[in-house]
């Protein structure tokens, strides 16, 4: 599997920057951007990877932005995005609940707000009549690579169930709000067997909509389009997935009688494959059958392995030498107090040695794929500091966030003392 750096370039982020060490690759952003952007508006999850300088480079690329909580709204803001007020906001924000000072934000900026439930409604409501809303329905299934990442069915916590779509309507009404859209987001990992029947779930919510007496402007396909992990997996062509919204699209502009906007609403598609993990081997050992490799870099850097028992290539490399022919099954694990800190795991932690290079330490492990949700649900587990992330674009290579220092840590606390 191929990733955008080359051993020397990373050799030398490594021996420059420490590790562990998120590096990014802005070309390869670039070039997924590109190819998404038949959409009429392409909003990028921010969640994914909300470092600020991404987000400008996805604001010079013409990428809208969503966000989920008050600081990604605040990271939009201070990367350039615009709220609204006289002109289209640049952000939407996203979610089932809001908070008082979360509120409070999106009001002062004008940001949508694209409701998960109905008691958001009556909230916004409440302090500001005349807001643009969208709604984000659960169509009553879902799909995603993994339970935890399916957002859709009654099982899911996530937005407005397809029959309550009436009296959402209602309480826009009721609360003076104006309904820009509908939105569906049924899961992160999206095969296109689903992909027809959330397009006909749209098509029917437009139905209701315009039953109901209301007007819409767009429609939202939400995220969720796959990266393959794995050497042979399917790689989603965004041709096909826009020709399948598309017609939806074309069918609820009958129902409505005017043009109606298409949005995407992408984050792991975007930035996973732009994205390494560097870590730094530290002891190697054996137990058993089991031949271990431990690294500098753990679960509080990279969840996904623990948490979802997700597959990411990695090579080890070794300074000035290159890549490490794979020899030799190994387990990576980190640095962590804790025995599912390893990442070379599948679904149940169930432990599942890879062939890797014989690795001593001093060598790099290079973990693939790591653009998205990586330094995004990365943690302070067993008191270590975030890691730093790097930004290539061509040969210039910028600092992106610097390393967290245990000392910033602890003044959490002593500075209350
Ligand atoms: N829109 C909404 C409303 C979402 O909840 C999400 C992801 C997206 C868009 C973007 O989904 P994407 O295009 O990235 O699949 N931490 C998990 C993924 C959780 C996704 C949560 N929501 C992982 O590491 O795979």
């Amino acid at each position: 599997m191929t990733i955008p750096f080359t051993p020397e370039q990373l050799d030398h982020l490594a021996a420059h920057y420490g590790t562990p060490l998120w590096v990014y690759d802005a070309a390869t952003i670039r070039e997924r951007i590109a190819q998404l952007q038949i959409f009429d508006t392409v909003r990028f999850a921010q969640k994914a990877c909300s470092n600020i300088h991404i987000l400008r480079l996805m604001r010079a690329q013409g990428v809208k932005v969503d966000a989920v909580s008050r600081g990604e709204i605040l990271r939009a803001l201070a990367a350039g995005y615009q709220g609204g007020g006289g002109h289209p906001s640049d952000i939407v924000f996203t979610a089932d609940v809001l908070d008082p000072s979360t509120l409070a934000t999106v009001v002062e900026h004008h940001i949508p707000v694209n409701a998960g439930s109905i008691d958001m409604l009556d909230q916004l409501g409440m302090c500001s009549p005349g807001h643009p809303v969208w709604l984000r329905i659960n169509p009553g299934f879902g799909h995603g690579h993994s339970n935890k990442t399916n957002t859709g069915g009654e099982h899911s916590k996530h937005g407005i169930w397809h029959t309550a779509l009436p009296a959402a309507l209602q309480a826009i009404t009721a609360n003076k709000l104006q309904l820009v859209g509908l939105h569906m987001h049924i899961g992160s990992g999206v095969d296109y067997g689903h992909l027809e029947q959330v397009c006909g779930a749209m098509v029917d919510l437009v139905r209701t909509v315009h039953a109901a007496g209301h007007d819409l402007h767009a429609i939202s396909a939400g995220g969720g389009l796959s990266i393959p992990y794995r050497e042979g997996e399917e790689r989603i062509n965004p041709t096909h997935y826009f020709g399948l919204w598309d017609a939806a699209r074309q069918h609820a502009q009958t129902i409505v009688g005017h043009a109606l906007g298409l949005e995407l609403e992408p984050g792991r598609f975007l930035v996973a494959e732009s994205g390494v993990l560097l870590g730094q081997v530290r002891a190697v050992k054996d137990a058993g059958h089991n031949h271990f490799v431990l690294v500098d870099t753990g679960f509080n850097e990279l969840m996904r392995p623990s948490m979802y028992g997700s597959w990411h290539g990695m090579h080890i490399q070794r300074p000035g030498d290159g890549i490490l022919p794979s020899v030799r099954d190994s387990v990576v694990a980190g640095p962590l107090c804790e025995s599912g800190d390893v990442f070379t795991q599948g679904d149940g932690g169930i432990v599942l040695p890879r062939p890797l290079g014989n690795a001593r330490v001093g060598d790099l492990l290079v973990i693939h794929n790591t653009g998205a949700y990586g330094a995004s649900m990365s943690s302070n587990y067993n008191s270590r500091p975030l890691a730093a992330e790097v930004l290539v674009d061509g040969e210039h290579v910028q600092l992106i966030r610097r390393r967290q220092t245990v000392e910033e840590l602890l003044a959490l606390e002593l500075s209350i003392e």
